[in-house]
């Protein structure tokens, strides 16, 4: 959206038209609520930009056959190690020399995800926040071998999306995440013990320490599936480090399928 929305061509990849349908209908939603902010008094402009953005978009569920015409791929699919670097694996033999990877990964090494392909200096890391249209940041990174026009072409990128760029090591978690991630498992460390409601915690967070969002219900926006992944992802890899501790409650909605806002239900009813 954002890209399509700044002028580039983009092509959306998902696994199945109905996927894609979905993808398609929330990004329209989602440019509606932009326009009206943007072009408040000119209702005009704003059917046009909604036009122009549509009009660069288009989808397929074959990568592979899109993939040779492009210049940037940024994947964002499941957190899952071996199927990320099978995607990239298969993409990298069908991309043109020039075409620069990235992945979205929230906690996944970049430097193994580079591996997978034989590019590793045209490989980086453009971490967006939800929701991308709003939230300005985005994390680049750079391994070992990404060549520092490759991440320069990534900054470029990121400011021409009209996003504020910062740069981190290939580090588990980056800045956000890092920070983010073990302040959410805290709070329901703390909602496990009995110390205090999930209502409370977040009330708490939001009036004394100005957060826009509680951790549940920025649990439940990021999705709880896609918080587990990351936290058992860095268990695995520091599995004394109790701030990466899994949670048997996080465990336990993750295993009923309440997965926060998308399934209806997380830590709170959206129903
Ligand atoms: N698309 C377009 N516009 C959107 C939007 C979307 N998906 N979601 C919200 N907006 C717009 C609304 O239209 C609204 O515009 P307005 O001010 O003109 O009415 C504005 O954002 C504010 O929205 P709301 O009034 O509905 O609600 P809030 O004031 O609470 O703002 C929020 C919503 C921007 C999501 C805010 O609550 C927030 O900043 N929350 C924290 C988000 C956060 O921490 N994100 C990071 C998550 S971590 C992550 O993504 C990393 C990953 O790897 C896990």
């Amino acid at each position: 959206q954002v890209a399509a929305a700044s002028g580039h061509t983009v092509v959306l990849v998902d696994q199945s038209d109905e996927i894609l349908k979905k993808s398609t209908k929330g990004i329209e939603e989602s440019l509606k609520r932009v326009t009206k902010k943007k072009f408040a008094d000119k209702p005009e402009a704003g059917a046009e930009f909604i036009e122009k953005t549509l009009k660069n978009l288009s989808t397929s569920t074959d990568a592979v056959a899109v993939v040779h015409s492009t210049d940037l791929v940024i994947e964002a699919i499941v957190e899952n190690q071996e199927i990320k670097n099978e995607l990239f694996k298969r993409l990298d033999k069908f991309a043109p020399e020039h075409t620069i990877f990235a992945s979205n990964t929230s906690s996944l090494q970049i430097t193994q995800l580079a591996n997978s392909t034989t590019r590793q200096d045209r490989f980086g890391g453009l971490h967006f926040f939800n929701p991308v249209p709003m939230m300005k940041l985005v994390e680049v990174i750079k391994t070992p071998m990404t060549s520092q026009k490759t991440f320069e072409s990534l900054v470029d990128f990121s400011k021409a999306v009209g996003k504020s760029p910062v740069s981190c090591k290939d580090t588990p978690g980056f800045i956000v995440n890092r920070l983010l991630v073990p302040y959410m498992m805290e709070a329901v460390r703390l909602f496990e013990r009995g110390d205090a409601s999930k209502e409370d915690i977040d009330v708490a967070m939001k009036l004394g320490a100005g957060y826009p969002m509680g951790p549940f219900e920025l649990l439940d926006y990021v999705g709880l599936d896609t918080s587990k992944y990351i936290i058992d992802g860095w268990h695995s890899l520091e599995p004394n480090n109790p701030l990466f501790a899994p949670s048997p409650l996080l465990n336990k909605l993750v295993q009923e399928k309440k997965l926060g806002k998308k399934t209806g239900e997380g830590f709170y009813k959206y129903k």
